[in-house]
């Protein structure tokens, strides 16, 4: 089955052709960092019209670069939510239009689902059940995973996501965005011990996180060192990464022990941190599984194959167009109910 996938949903525009033989054909995004950039943060009319003007010549070079065309399409998965409500009616009417014409299915797409399933597009597939970190801009969820489509949420952040406190953290530190990979560099040079930042909630039972403690120490700690030279820069950004990726990874060792579970996948923009990665690998009685970096933040190729493993269990939706700002994972049906 060949399945194009659209992701739409904030300031990406993603589109993927997925093979369920052959594996990932083709990934092309566009990214609309620079676009954003004077702003502070995303416009989400501009995301909008920026996703309009770049999606059908993203669809062009997908199939080209995939050697196939419209006519070899077997369904179309398009992100349906949680995002911009006006960014996820670009890819969605667009995906369910153009299914339309073809006469094939179209499929909409949790987009946290899509991150999630990301990591099993490798042929390493963990057995269920198994737990799930999902870190990305906008969740912070520990999820466990019966089956596509079958999650219950263990916990989840009460505020800031763990991908926005590194956005907010870079801002302060005046480095760019996202935040994520420049906090992560700047870091290298860092000294881990220069200050102690503090792990949220880890002094209590439970598996919910919160970040925005994390984000005010941050602050208070740039404060008092002003004017910062690159060292400062440097230290601080290694001791937030240290902070955020402790507070993570005891929070998955504490899943994993509940759970019995001998097998975590991370996914989403977080899960490409290496030091995260490393940390998780090192501390856990259990294997771990993410994606390749650019498979972890926004792309089509985790809708498409999300898509593509719904669309393999005959799964069908109605002719209409359903996006949803905000969407909790566990009402999904599960896939082959
Ligand atoms: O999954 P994603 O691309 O978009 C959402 O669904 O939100 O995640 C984006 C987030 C951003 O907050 C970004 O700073 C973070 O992922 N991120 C990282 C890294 N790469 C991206 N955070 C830490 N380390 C990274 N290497
Ligand atoms: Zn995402």
């Amino acid at each position: 089955m060949l399945v194009l996938g659209i992701e739409t949903s904030c300031d990406e525009t993603g589109l993927a052709v997925y093979d369920s033989q052959a594996g990932l054909l083709a990934n092309v995004l566009h990214s609309q960092v620079e676009l954003h950039a004077d702003y502070g943060g995303v416009v989400p009319e501009l995301a909008s019209r920026d996703h309009i003007r770049k999606i059908v010549p993203l669809t062009r070079a997908v199939l080209d670069r995939a050697g196939r065309s419209l006519a070899d399409l077997d369904g179309v998965a398009y992100t349906a939510g949680p995002g911009l409500m006006g960014a996820l009616l670009v890819g969605a009417g667009f995906g369910r239009s153009l299914a339309w014409t073809l006469g094939i299915p179209a499929l909409g797409i949790h987009h946290m689902e899509a991150h999630l399933l990301a990591p099993l597009m490798d042929a390493a597939q963990p057995p269920l059940p198994f737990v799930a970190l999902l870190v990305s801009g906008g969740h912070t969820q520990l999820v466990e995973v019966d089956g596509i489509g079958a999650y219950t949420m263990l916990g989840e952040s009460l505020d800031d996501a763990a991908g926005e406190a590194f956005d907010k953290a870079a801002k302060m530190l005046g480095l760019g965005y996202p935040g994520g990979p420049h906090i992560a560099r700047c870091a290298i040079d860092g000294d881990p011990a220069r200050f102690r930042f503090p792990r949220p909630m880890t002094d209590r039972p439970g598996l919910d996180f919160s970040f925005s403690g994390l984000k005010t120490f941050t602050l208070n700690t740039v404060k008092a060192h002003e004017p910062l030279n690159d060292r400062d820069r440097a230290d601080i950004a290694r001791c937030f990464e240290e902070a955020v990726v402790d507070t993570l990874a005891i929070k998955c060792r504490r899943a994993i022990d509940q759970n019995g579970a001998g097998h975590l996948v991370i996914a989403g923009g977080v899960s490409a941190n290496v030091r995260l990665r490393e940390r998780l690998e090192s501390k856990l009685d259990a294997r771990v599984h993410y994606a390749e970096p650019s498979l972890c933040t926004d792309n089509g190729a985790m809708v498409a194959f999300a898509g593509c493993q719904r669309l393999l269990t005959g799964e069908t939706e109605p002719l209409r167009i359903v996006t949803r700002a905000r969407w909790p994972m566990t009402s999904l049906a599960p896939a082959n109910s």
